[in-house]
């Protein structure tokens, strides 16, 4: 059994710039403890909101043992609630999305409102408080077309990144997007070991051959900072806010979300095969066909791209200390047609190889972490600055929730 003091004590033992000691990667209390810690805490992306476009439309998201229900409302409103029954307690929507015109839960038919109100309870006395058993509602919040929700009771102010993310992803207009596809896996590793891989580039050449057509994987470009040598990075940005699409290196300063453009390579505008572009349709009002990727991250538990032609969202859920579930979301014009203005394949196919390549990477980089001959190893300050931004977030993060809850325990 690890105790919250035995996690701080490690995290305050590790190295900067090192990777993280085995139990991070491997152990069921300090998995809780991310759980409840860093997901349980910060805002989490959820659903693009055109996932859940009509009234009655829900889709469920289970992070660790809590299951939570993001539903539209009769009213249009986007809500998020706890997925138990006020009764006793059953999950109420079992699958991971759907449709339906109230919430009832299927053990004894308590009816909920898409609001949340308990409307109906069956048998339950005359002096029964309805009014008392609503729904336990959860944050919910959304950024140009981006369901984000947060479990804490209160949560961190979201400002800041909705005014960020109007201006970058505004102009990609997922308000009238559509979802062309969407796909979920289920990756054999941490969490982290996901977010970590996902952070460096230095993989790219190795084990991307569809990604490393367009995509640079110039360390100068995609690291946690624009380097002194990125003058093709600048160049990019410089082209397109000219453009007017607001496209220079954000960080927050709590170094938990950040926006930055960078181009593609060569003449290329899309992740295709020939760098062409896969939708005839821009998505939005990009002025600009060869805008490159607006890469957005936001932690713990997205990143995402915005093109010219496609929007390519990703959330990460942590289901076990090994096991970490992926959905990647391809949205495009709410008006292209399949088969006239897209071919799914070609939309499609660069980032289901990538992900499946990424998959492999990061369930070997568990296994050989779980070996007892493991021990952490340096990251490379040139290449794996936005795994060493990602890891130093974490155990910020994490350091000062333990902190907290261990002085007003000592209180
Ligand atoms: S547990 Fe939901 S109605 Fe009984
Ligand atoms: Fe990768």
């Amino acid at each position: 059994m690890m105790s919250e003091a035995d996690i701080l004590q490690l995290l305050m033992r590790r190295t900067p710039g090192y990777s993280l000691a085995q139990p991070f990667y491997t152990d069921p209390d300090l998995f809780q403890t991310d759980v409840m810690k860093v997901f349980g805490t910060q805002w989490l992306f959820a659903a693009p909101a055109q996932e859940i476009p009509k009234p009655g439309n829900y889709v469920t998201l289970q992070i660790g043992p809590y299951s939570v229900i993001v539903v539209r409302g009769a009213d249009r409103k986007i809500r998020a609630f706890h997925n138990s029954c006020r009764h006793r307690g059953s999950r109420i929507c079992a699958a991971s999305k759907g449709s339906a015109p109230k919430l009832v839960c299927p053990y004894h038919q308590w009816t909920y409102e898409l609001d949340g109100r308990l409307l109906f309870a069956r048998d339950m006395g005359a002096g029964f408080d309805l009014t008392a058993h609503g729904l336990k509602p959860v944050h919910v919040a959304e950024a140009a077309g981006l369901v984000f929700i947060c479990l804490a009771d209160q949560a961190p102010d979201f400002a800041p990144l909705q005014r960020e993310a109007v201006r970058y992803i505004g102009p990609h207009d997922l308000g009238n997007a559509k979802i062309a596809h969407q796909s979920t896996i289920l990756e054999k590793a941490n969490w982290k070991l996901v977010l970590e891989n996902n952070r460096e580039c230095y993989h790219c050449s190795g084990s991307h051959p569809s990604l490393c057509r367009t995509f640079p994987d110039n360390p100068d470009l995609v690291g946690s900072s624009l380097g002194e040598a990125a003058t093709e990075g600048a160049a990019h940005i410089a082209r397109c806010e000219a453009a007017g699409l607001p496209s220079a290196y954000v960080l927050d300063p709590s170094e938990t979300w950040r926006f930055v453009r960078i181009p593609f390579l060569g003449d290329a505008v899309s992740y295709t095969m020939d760098g062409k572009a896969a939708v005839a349709t821009g998505i939005g009002h990009v002025p600009v066909q060869d805008a490159g990727t607006c890469l957005f991250f936001s932690y713990p538990n997205t990143w995402c791209h915005f093109l010219h032609d496609q929007a390519l969202v990703f959330r990460v859920l942590p289901v076990s200390p090994q096991e970490t579930q992926v959905t990647t979301t391809w949205l495009v014009h709410g008006e292209a047609e399949e088969g006239r203005d897209y071919d799914l394949n070609r939309l499609t196919e660069v980032w289901l190889h990538t992900n499946d390549e990424d998959r492999q990477i990061v369930e070997e980089n568990q296994v050989g972490i779980n070996s007892p001959a493991y021990v952490p190893g340096p990251y490379s300050q040139r290449q794996e600055s936005g795994v060493i931004q990602f890891i130093d977030w974490y155990a910020r993060t994490l350091e000062r929730k333990l902190l907290g809850r261990i002085q007003v325990a000592a209180e």
